[in-house]
């Protein structure tokens, strides 16, 4: 059984998704971490209900990026994590984290990338007017939103589209398809990865 980590740092609808995906068992991993930046976040709630060990911290206690990095680094170690899952973790990972996990950090970012990285995907997507945009999951490399594609689903937009209904959508297809893509890596060996 791999273990994961789950970064994030507001709500956590999608740590909830991979809670309730381990749970009726889709999710063949063990969720041995949260990760949060913002001690107050409601992710840290739902680490709370669903019996998670939670590291909270704050990056003005620390000196730099590589400070804290290498704190979670410990936790990482600690909890013997296999696979880093970012979901909605608003900070760059560093060298220090990169080095040790490069090749096991992945992301969810609402948009099909290479279009529209960084924030407001969503509402990049509907100033661009845009007929057709989506959920992206991909390894995490030094850049932004910038790592090799793992998979990607499509989400229509209609005329009226706001940003809450075309967060809906998005948010319901994140919720399925991050889960299934975890599944699939923890299932499969590092090499079948790689060779697709
Ligand atoms: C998601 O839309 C994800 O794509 C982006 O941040 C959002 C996090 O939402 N990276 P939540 O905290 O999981 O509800």
């Amino acid at each position: 059984m791999k273990n994961i980590a789950v970064f994030a740092s507001g709500n956590g609808s999608n740590f909830q998704a991979i809670i309730d995906a381990v749970q009726d068992g889709s999710l063949t991993a063990s969720i041995n971490l949260l990760v949060c930046d913002k001690p107050n976040a409601y992710a840290v709630e739902r680490a709370k209900a669903a019996g998670i060990e939670y590291f909270a911290f704050t990056a003005k206690d620390f000196s730099d990026k590589q400070a804290y990095e290498t704190e979670i680094l410990a936790k990482l170690a600690e909890y013997k994590i296999d696979l880093v899952v970012l979901a909605g973790y608003m900070r760059l990972i560093g060298p220090t984290l990169l080095s040790a996990y490069e090749g096991r950090i992945i992301n969810i970012h609402p948009s099909l990338l290479p279009a529209f990285p960084g924030k407001d995907a969503m509402g990049q997507a509907l100033r661009a007017k845009v007929k057709v945009s989506g959920v992206t999951v991909h390894y995490v490399d030094a850049g932004m939103d910038s790592g090799p594609i793992i998979a990607q689903e499509t989400v229509d937009l209609t005329e009226n589209e706001t940003i809450e209904t075309l967060q809906e959508k998005i948010h319901r297809v994140e919720h399925q398809l991050y889960p299934a893509v975890i599944q699939m890596l923890v299932s499969k060996s590092r090499e079948e990865v790689k060779n697709g």
